[in-house]
C-alpha cells in the first residue's frame, strides 16, 4: 500500500499536497448544495462534498467551505442555510453550483426572496434546514455547524457520489427503502 506523510507539521509542497488530496479523495462522499438567502439578488448556493452529521441531540450537522468562496461572506452573515443532498440525475446541478459567478440560479425556481425563508433546491434526495450553531477555524476552510430545524428525504433516489476526484453512481443496489 502506498504511503505518504502529511509533513508532521511543516508546510507541504506541491507534490506533498497532490499525494495529500489524492489519499483525502479515497474517501467516498455524497454531494450536496448549500443554499442561504441573500437580503436581495439570488440567493447564496454552492456545491460540497464536506458534509456530515454531527449529532442526534441536539440535531447538528456540519460543512466546511475554502475561504476563497465568494459565497464565504454571505454565508457567514446568513440567518439560515440549507443542505441539499443531491442525486445521481443532478450532476449538473453539481457542477454549476461549483462555478463562482456563472448564473448558478438561471432556470431555478428558488421562491420569493426575502432573507426570511430556507432556500430549497427541487428534486433533491434530502434537505436539511438549518440555522446556523457554530462555526470554526478550519485552516483554509470555515467549518460551518448548523443546528438542523427541518429536513425531508425523498427515499426514492439515488445519490450523487463523489469519489476519486470524480462522480460515482452506486450500481447494483437497489434506492433506499
Ligand atoms: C463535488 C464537489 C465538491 C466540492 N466540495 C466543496 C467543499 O466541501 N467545500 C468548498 O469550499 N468547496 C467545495 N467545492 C468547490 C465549490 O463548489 C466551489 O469552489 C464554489 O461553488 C465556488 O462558488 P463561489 O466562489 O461562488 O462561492 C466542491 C466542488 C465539487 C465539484
Amino acid at each position: 500500500m502506498a504511503e505518504s506523510s502529511a509533513g508532521r507539521g511543516v508546510e507541504m509542497d506541491a507534490d506533498a499536497q497532490r499525494r495529500f488530496r489524492n489519499a483525502l479523495a479515497m474517501f467516498a462522499t455524497g454531494v450536496a448544495v448549500i443554499t442561504a438567502p441573500r437580503e436581495e439578488g439570488v440567493p447564496v448556493g454552492i456545491t460540497v462534498a464536506s458534509f456530515n452529521s454531527v449529532s442526534l441531540d441536539p440535531p447538528l450537522v456540519l460543512f466546511s467551505v475554502d475561504r476563497r468562496c465568494l459565497s464565504l461572506g454571505d454565508l457567514r452573515a446568513a440567518r439560515r442555510f440549507a443542505v441539499n443532498v443531491l442525486t445521481e440525475a443532478q450532476k449538473d446541478i453539481s457542477n454549476r453550483f461549483a462555478k463562482a459567478n456563472t448564473g448558478k440560479w438561471e432556470g431555478i425556481d428558488f421562491g420569493a426572496q426575502d432573507g426570511e425563508r430556507h432556500v430549497l433546491l427541487p428534486d433533491a434526495l434530502a434537505t436539511f434546514e438549518c440555522e446556523p450553531y457554530a462555526m470554526h477555524d478550519g485552516g483554509d476552510h470555515v467549518i460551518f455547524i448548523g443546528r438542523v430545524v427541518r429536513h425531508q428525504a425523498r427515499h426514492d433516489g439515488r445519490p450523487l457520489i463523489f469519489f476519486g476526484g470524480t462522480y460515482r453512481a452506486l450500481e447494483h443496489i437497489p434506492a433506499a427503502a
